[in-house]
């Protein structure tokens, strides 16, 4: 039984979009889908049904970090047979040649968090996106004339922490950016055989340590936003 997601079987499309903000999935329900429904607003984490270019496509808020989202990527496949997941979200560049509101795809995603400890005890899981998805994007970006950068991203725990120089590990290593939730949505689309990628847009970098004003945001995300509708 879904607990956090109030919808019916067949209420959501088998490929949804998944921004960490709610706030923004209505935003691009109402903006690029056709026919928009709001199928779930529970804990205010909405979720949508509508369509892009004709295909049916869902876009469900996950809140922030991998707890959270976890549990949204498990009830989205356990429950309602999701198939493809595509998280939308924002994170901090870690190398200096990425300007905010670049976007990056993440071929893979490097993980802190003892999500992947507990599971893989000693060992080294690789979190990667799905082949399939990930080429689709990069051709989909081609095709509209929007640059991305692909490569290796950090999924970690916490956004502020007591080692603000961290950071500078992971980037001396090709990481690009980090975020919160990657690297859980790979683990667990690999565990249950479906398919994911995120695409992220450059939100604020820890290199310059400049930051994206709020307001002008959710506009500014469209581009990415495109990528991953075209995946539906
Ligand atoms: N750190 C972690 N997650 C983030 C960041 C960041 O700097 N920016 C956007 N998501």
């Amino acid at each position: 039984m879904s607990v956090h997601i109030a919808a019916k079987k067949g209420d959501i499309a088998e490929t949804v979009l998944l921004p960490g903000d709610p706030m923004r999935a209505k935003y691009v329900a109402e903006n690029l889908l056709e026919n928009a429904v709001r199928y779930s607003e529970v804990r205010g984490m909405y979720g949508y049904t509508g369509f892009y270019k004709g295909n049916r496509v869902s876009i469900q808020g996950t809140g922030m970090g991998m707890p959270s989202a976890s549990i949204y990527i498990n009830e989205l496949i356990m429950f309602y047979d999701v198939k493809k997941l595509i998280r939308v979200g924002s994170c901090g560049a870690l190398q200096p040649e990425l300007k905010l509101r670049d976007i990056i795809i993440a071929m893979a995603a490097s993980s802190s968090s003892n999500i992947h400890r507990r599971l893989f005890t000693d060992m080294y899981y690789a979190p990667i996106a799905s082949w399939n998805l990930l080429k689709k994007a990069v051709d989909a970006a081609e095709a509209a004339n929007i640059s991305v950068t692909v490569g290796n991203i950090l999924s970690g725990d916490e956004f502020y922490n007591d080692s603000p120089e961290l950071w500078k590990l992971w980037a001396d290593y090709g990481v690009l950016g980090v975020e919160m939730e990657a690297a859980a949505l790979y683990t667990l689309a690999a565990k249950h055989k479906v398919e994911a990628l995120a695409i992220l847009t450059v939100s604020d970098s820890l290199v310059s340590k400049q930051e994206d004003a709020s307001e002008d945001r959710e506009r500014a995300y469209m581009d990415m936003m495109k990528i991953a509708l075209e995946l539906a």
